[in-house]
C-alpha cells in the first residue's frame, strides 16, 4: 500500500499498535536494489508489520551533489516491496516532510546535529551537514512512524554509528538493527550509486572491494600495523582512481586505530569518473 501523507501512517500504525504488532521502519532514498531487499526481507521477518520509507531527502545531499539526478523509481519501488510483503511504502514529498515553499536552511528548520567527533572525518570531512541531514530525516521517520526496530546497512556504516548514538543520547525507543553489506559475486558492494557507473567503470570499481578483502586477510595472517595493511592498498589503484580515504577505525565510536584489532573497522572512498564509492570492511 503507498501512502504519501503522514496523518495516514500515522493512524495505520496506531491501529497496528492497538492490535499489540511490532513494527519494522526501513529508511530508503529509493531505487531499491538487493542491499535494500535483504534489509525489507530482515524486517518482514522479525516485525508483524513493516514500512518502508522511500524518500530521497533533501537537506542530506550538499551543494554541487547529485540531489536532482538522484534515481527515483518509485514504481519498481512499490513492486519489489510488495513482492517482499511490505504493508506500507511511505513516500511523502518535501513539502509534506517539511512544509510548503520549505526553506531547508537551519535558520528555519530544527535539527538533529550529531558530535562533531563523529561527523569531521571519513565521509563528513567532504559532505559536510551531511549526517545533520540524516540525524534530522531518520529522526522524524522515527516520530512519524514509531517504529520497534529501524534496519540499516552497514553498507553506510559511518551512518550506521552515528544514528545509533542519536538513538542512545536521545533515548529514542526504537532498536537499530545493522544489516550486512550485500556484495555481487564480483565483490562490488551494492549501492543505488552504481547506476551512475559505466561497464569499465565498474570493473574499476572492484577496486575498493579487493583491497577491503586484502587488508582482511593480512590482518589474519597477523599483520596489526595500521601503516604497513594500508600501505597494501597501492596495488590496486590505477590513474582512473581518486583514493579519497582508507582510515582504520573504531567500530563504535570511530576513534583512528594506529594497530589493527577485531574491534577495527576499514573504511574506504574512492572516486572514479566523477562517482564517489564508499566500502568498508570489519576485521573481526
Ligand atoms: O541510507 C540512506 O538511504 C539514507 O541516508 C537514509 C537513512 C534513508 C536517510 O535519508
Amino acid at each position: 500500500m503507498l501512502v504519501h501523507k503522514i496523518t495516514e501512517v500515522r493512524e495505520k500504525v496506531k491501529e497496528w499498535k492497538r492490535a499489540g504488532l511490532s513494527v519494522g521502519l526501513v529508511p530508503t532514498m529509493g531505487a531499491l536494489h538487493n542491499g535494500h531487499k535483504s534489509l525489507i526481507e530482515k524486517s518482514v521477518e522479525k516485525c508483524d508489520r513493516t514500512v518502508v520509507s522511500v524518500f530521497v531527502n533533501p537537506i542530506q545531499f550538499c551543494a554541487g551533489e547529485d540531489l536532482d539526478k538522484y534515481p527515483r523509481t518509485l514504481e519498481a519501488d512499490e513492486k519489489l516491496c510488495t513482492e517482499a510483503g511490505v504493508d506500507i511504502v511511505f513516500a511523502p514529498s518535501p513539502a509534506e516532510m517539511y512544509g510548503e515553499g520549505h526553506i531547508l536552511s537551519n535558520d528555519f528548520l530544527t535539527y538533529v546535529i550529531p558530535p562533531y567527533f563523529y561527523t569531521d572525518k571519513l565521509c563528513g570531512k567532504s559532505r559536510i551537514g551531511h549526517f545533520d541531514g540524516v540525524c534530522t530525516v531518520v529522526n522524524k521517520l522515527f516520530n512519524i512512524v514509531q517504529p520497534d526496530f529501524a534496519f540499516f546497512g552497514e553498507k553506510d556504516r559511518q551512518q550506521l554509528i552515528i544514528l545509533k548514538k542519536m538513538v542512545n543520547d536521545l533515548n529514542i525507543p526504537v532498536e537499530i538493527i545493522p544489516c550486512p553489506i550485500v556484495r555481487e559475486e564480483s565483490g562490488l558492494a551494492l549501492s543505488s550509486r552504481n547506476k551512475y557507473l559505466s561497464d569499465a567503470d565498474k570493473q574499476e570499481a572492484l577496486a575498493l572491494s579487493k583491497i577491503l578483502f586484502n587488508i582482511k586477510n593480512c590482518y589474519k595472517k597477523g599483520i596489526t600495523d595500521v601503516r604497513s595493511l594500508g600501505e597494501t592498498a597501492y596495488a590496486f589503484l590505477n590513474e582512473n582512481h581518486s583514493l579519497e580515504y582508507l582510515e582504520f577505525r573504531d567500530e563504535n565510536n570511530l576513534e583512528e586505530k594506529t594497530t589493527a584489532d577485531d574491534g577495527t573497522v576499514v573504511f574506504i572512498a574512492v572516486k572514479i569518473n566523477g562517482v564517489r564509492l564508499i566500502d568498508n570492511i570489519s576485521l573481526r
